[in-house]
């Protein structure tokens, strides 16, 4: 339960160059948070729980995501590491929990991207079989769904990985990019949509009552994961203490007023039950004859997922070296690249895991995880922020979660309520991960940390 100075935890962070103004962090926020969820989960989620009401799981979700939120911003700007949870925690709970919340961290991040790029790949595959091109089964899919390897998702997890040990200047240019043509054809599906909207397909409007919109809320708040990576970007922020804070709540609301007008635009062109598939968008569009905008759209999409795979591995690679840089993994991780600063180790790691993940396995399962160990760790978050105010009352807090204790209490009630409504396998997945970091921690963390 021993917890770390301050000081220590921050020493090595003054090393990175800042090179992540507002615009980049906000637009990084943007990339992490908009990706699969949006494109694959609404038609699933509004034709099997909420029907149109889905726009309200995904406004409870936003509420919870901001409330997150706002705890990571107090905690970000107090503590400017990228280790984010991982170093909370070990500052105000002690190593052990600091152990868990870095080693969950990683397991979430690390499937999310897997299951982005998988999803990744099913995009691809459908594109080019519009243009004619069947992708054989043997590189489309992993060997437990009748398959060898993904190769697209292994391909471009390695592509980003090499992308991000060139530094952030480069990597940043091409994520700005991306993110802009995902904003790009979201903006174009909601206008030529709009065009065909009939009201009567929002009759009932919640046809699964009360209940379908909190269970649809746990489902689609995988959709705003990714404001908590852009916490882990602290040490390459220009005036981190203005920044940060900013980009999270910016990005957040950009994102969820996207998802309330997609979701509107898509029940309201789409009978709901017809919605069950994995690439609603294009269905969609498809539906009201407009193949050609389909095309773009899924185009387009193929390009912007891709910046949910850059945000997320440059996450993660992030709270490696950070634990690394605790004794928790061996030391060689935290080592800065000369020319480009960047944890390029890590960032192999990383990259090497996720391909793997994301080529052999069967990631869809694997993933169920992802929003308990979120859920975990945002519990953890919020409960950081009232003891880091009692343990440490003289540390400058640029910003401050508004209305004393009451907003970071509410946080935590939020995820617990969020957990209870999230299936059991969930659960069992996550303690196999976790069990595999306990072997982990006695076998190596607990006797290499260092104070
Ligand atoms: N929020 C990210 C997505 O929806 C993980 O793809």
């Amino acid at each position: 339960m021993r917890r770390k100075s301050i000081n220590d935890l921050l020493s090595g962070s003054e090393d990175r160059p800042k090179t992540l103004g507002l615009f980049d962090l906000t637009i990084m926020g943007i990339g992490a948070i908009i990706g699969t969820g949006i494109l694959v989960l609404t038609g699933i989620v509004a034709a099997t729980d909420a029907g149109p009401g889905v726009i309200f799981s995904f406004l409870i979700a936003a509420l919870a995501s901001a409330l997150i939120g706002l705890c990571y911003s107090e905690l970000t700007t107090t503590i400017p590491s990228s280790g984010s949870a991982y170093v909370y925690s070990w500052i105000t709970m002690g190593e052990q929990i600091a152990f868990f919340s870095g080693w969950t961290l990683l397991g979430v991040y690390i499937t999310t991207t897997a299951t982005v790029a998988t999803g990744w790949t099913g995009y691809v595959a459908s594109f080019l079989k519009e243009m004619g091109i069947v992708l054989p089964s043997a590189i489309r899919y992993d060997p437990f769904n009748g398959g060898f390897i993904n190769l697209p998702a292994v391909i471009i997890v390695l592509l980003i990985t090499i992308l991000l040990t060139r530094g952030m200047s480069e990597s940043k240019v091409v994520n700005d990019i991306l993110v802009l043509v995902k904003i790009g054809i979201i903006l174009l599906f909601v206008i030529v949509g709009a065009f065909h909207l009939k009201p009567a397909n929002w009759h009932p409007f919640l046809p699964f009552g009360v209940k379908g919109i909190f269970t649809g809320a746990s489902t689609v708040f995988f959709s705003f994961l990714g404001f908590d990576a852009l916490a882990t970007s602290a040490e390459d922020c220009k005036n981190v203490q203005r920044n940060l804070p900013i980009a999270i709540i910016a990005s957040l609301t950009i994102s969820t007023i996207l998802y309330i007008i997609v979701s509107l635009v898509m029940t309201g062109a789409v009978k709901y039950n017809l919605l069950d598939v994995p690439e609603a968008m294009s269905f969609v569009l498809i539906s009201i004859d407009k193949p050609i905008i389909a095309q773009i759209v899924s185009f387009g999409a193929i390009l912007g997922i891709i910046a949910v795979v850059l945000a997320f591995l440059y996450a993660s690679s992030n709270i490696a070296m950070s634990m690394s840089r605790g004794g928790f993994l061996p030391p060689i991780f935290s080592k800065l690249n000369s020319k480009t600063k960047t944890p390029n180790r890590s960032l192999w790691l990383i990259g090497i895991i996720t391909a793997i993940c994301s080529g052999l396995l069967d990631i869809k399962k694997l993933a169920t995880f992802a929003n308990v160990g979120s859920l975990l760790i945002f519990f953890l978050i919020s409960v950081s922020v009232l003891l880091l105010r009692k343990q440490h009352p003289e540390l400058k807090r640029p910003f401050k979660v508004p209305g004393g204790r009451i907003l970071p209490i509410l946080s935590a009630l939020v995820c617990i309520v969020l957990l209870t409504n999230l299936p059991g396998t969930a659960w069992l997945n996550y303690l196999g991960w976790l069990a595999i970091g306990v072997i982990f921690y006695f076998a190596y963390s607990k006797s290499h940390v260092t104070y």
